[in-house]
């Protein structure tokens, strides 16, 4: 029996909200809060037992402070935008609350993936007793955590980590993202990065891609190098790293337009000056663009994320793929959403529960990777992200 603040009430907190209401054993009391308030109550609207909902700007620390002071909850789930995350640690230190997320702090004005900034934060949670949980989602998240079971269970060492993201969607729009436009662009339009033989290798944007031939009918699809966080802690946590790199899958179509928006300037991230107003074009496109969480009842076919890891065990070289394959109409039938937000959703509210029962506990700042991945894989499967693994 536990109290939970959920913070963004955007895709990814709707499923939040959605599977945790329908947990009520384990997070007895949920309260649903975001920059909009009608968001709060058109989620809390859908859902079949009552929930609080509150307005809340999470950049500010003693507006979040009073939040948590009046709501008293065991743990504040971020779901907002990364921005947010080190004010709501702030406001969770301040108020003596465990803490958990889905993506690293990124500065506005910078788009760049280090945990640095969070991690700096490990001695005060630990002074407090309070445990911070970063990156749960799918990617980072589960990804993190099918490392740490490979690691435990299959390989004596990993050398050779390739993480794979494929969204084999289609939601018939000209142009449109799967979750927060802005925070997308900015990871995608960022340079490659990849690690090789303790150290991080640069590439241009989208510069390196191949073909992965994808499980259980998806088939082949062009796949490129992006850097992505869980990069950073899983070079420190996974023993013997060599290589380690991630590959998402983008669509000719998506490629062209955001070829063309970078070209003429729409995803600078850098203010200028329209009519004596200060603008960043890249959050002017976001207003333009399709609201991600309107493509759930657009979208079908499946996505396939997992890892691909080679290692030895036993002196044996040993080659395999850990994945999921989730279905968007399925999500879309299950909580109202489209399969980006469901797989970042459930993962979320699983880590959430890990900490609430007691089975993921400490005082510090984590990565998905260090905790026991036994009993989040099992939960993560029952709450509808059955995973598979093929050894080659
Ligand atoms: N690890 C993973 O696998 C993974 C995958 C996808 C996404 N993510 C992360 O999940 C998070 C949510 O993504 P999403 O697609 O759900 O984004 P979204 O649809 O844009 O939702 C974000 C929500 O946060 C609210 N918000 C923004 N700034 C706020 C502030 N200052 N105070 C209070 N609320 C604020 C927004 O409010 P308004 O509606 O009022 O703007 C919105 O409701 C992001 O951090 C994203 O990077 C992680």
């Amino acid at each position: 029996m536990a109290k939970v603040l959920i913070i963004g009430a955007g895709g990814v907190g709707q499923v939040v909200t959605h599977k945790c209401a329908r947990d009520p054993e384990v997070f007895s009391e949920i309260c649903l809060a975001s920059r909009t308030k009608q968001k709060c109550d058109a989620i809390a609207g859908q859902l079949s037992r009552p929930i609080e909902t509150a307005q809340v700007d999470a950049d500010n620390v003693p507006e979040l402070v009073t939040l948590i002071n009046r709501f008293r909850p065991d743990l504040v789930i971020n779901v907002a935008l990364p921005y947010q995350d080190l004010h709501i640690m702030d406001a969770c230190l301040e108020t003596g609350v465990h803490y958990l997320d889905t993506a690293n702090y990124e500065p506005l004005d910078e788009a760049r993936f280090c945990y640095r900034w969070q991690w700096e934060y490990q001695d005060r949670f630990r002074e407090k007793g309070l445990m911070a949980l970063l990156g749960s989602g799918f990617d980072p998240g589960v990804t993190n955590v099918y490392c740490a079971r490979a690691q435990k269970h299959h390989f004596d060492e990993i050398h050779e980590l390739d993480i794979i993201d494929c969204n084999a969607g289609d939601h018939g729009q000209p142009f449109a993202t799967n979750f927060n436009p802005e925070i997308n662009i900015r990871e995608v339009t960022a340079k490659g990065r990849f690690w090789e033989k303790g150290q991080w290798q640069e590439t241009p944007p989208l510069s390196v891609s191949r073909i992965y031939d994808f499980p259980e009918g998806i088939g082949p699809k062009k796949i490129y190098l992006l850097y992505h966080e869980e990069l950073e802690s899983l070079a420190q946590n996974l023993k013997g790293l060599k290589r380690a790199s991630f590959w998402m899958t983008f669509s000719d179509n998506y490629l062209k337009h955001l070829e063309v928006l970078q070209n003429v300037g729409m995803t600078r991230i850098d203010p200028i000056l329209y009519n004596g107003v200060e603008i960043v074009p890249l959050q002017f496109l976001k207003a333009l663009l399709p609201d991600p969480g309107s493509l759930g009842p657009l979208t079908t076919g499946k996505t396939c994320i997992g890892c691909r890891i080679k290692g030895v065990k036993d002196g044996k070289e040993k080659e395999y793929f850990i994945y999921n394959i989730c279905d968007h109409r399925t999500c879309y039938e299950e909580v109202g959403s489209q399969a980006v937000s469901y797989t970042t959703g459930v993962p979320a509210m699983v880590g959430a529960k890990m900490m609430l029962t007691g089975k993921w506990t400490g005082a510090g700042v984590f990565n998905m990777e260090q905790l026991d991945p036994d009993p989040f894989l099992a939960e993560v499967a029952k709450q509808g992200l059955p995973w598979t693994e093929t050894f080659y």
